[in-house]
């Protein structure tokens, strides 16, 4: 199937977590297009769509959001995903950690498949406040791999029923 990854990403973390995503569902079989969210004008002919955004003060990306809201009658026909990209702990793997309201008021106006928290990413030597000061104990990268291929294949079997 056709799936678009759209990503609101600003650190690049989460666009690595796109380009991740978009991996294991290649490997699937799957014909993915992976690209910033920002880029999107018309929505491309798609079969799927997964929209992932880092999560800063709680909040999802604004790429992210903007992208839901101005597709949101074309989305609510097709299936879903939507992704938070954020805690810096394993939180997100072990299943603990819960996104908040702009992803999930969100992801019922589109009546998505899903929503699913990932781990983030943040460099040891980000710049500006507070990223910096926050690198100095949180820098670290919480993008599991073997979590993303997990549900990618939940992604999968959902298309596939
Ligand atoms: C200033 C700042 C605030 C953050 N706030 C949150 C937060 O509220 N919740 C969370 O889970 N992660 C938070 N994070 C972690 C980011 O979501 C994580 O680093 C994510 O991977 C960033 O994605 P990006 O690199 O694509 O921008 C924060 C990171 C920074 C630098």
């Amino acid at each position: 199937m056709r799936i678009l990854v759209v990503h609101g990403s600003k650190r690049g973390g989460t666009a690595g977590l796109a380009d991740m995503i978009g991996s294991a569902l290649q490997a699937l079989g799957h014909d993915v297009t992976v690209v910033p969210a920002r880029t999107v004008g018309t929505l491309p002919s798609t079969d799927a769509v997964i929209v992932a955004g880092g999560i800063y003060a709680g909040r999802w990306h604004g790429d992210a959001r903007s992208f839901v809201k101005h597709h949101q009658a074309a989305l609510a026909a097709l299936p879903v995903w939507l992704v938070g990209s954020g805690p810096l702990d394993d939180t997100a793997e072990q299943g603990t950690f819960q996104l908040g309201s702009s992803v999930l008021e969100l992801a019922e106006q589109v009546g998505a498949r899903g929503t699913q928290a990932f781990g983030g990413y943040l460099s040891a030597d980000a710049k500006g406040f507070p990223a910096s000061s926050m690198a100095k104990t949180h820098a670290g990268d919480w993008r599991d791999p073997e979590h993303i291929e997990r549900w990618a294949r939940e992604v999968d079997a959902a298309l596939a029923a």
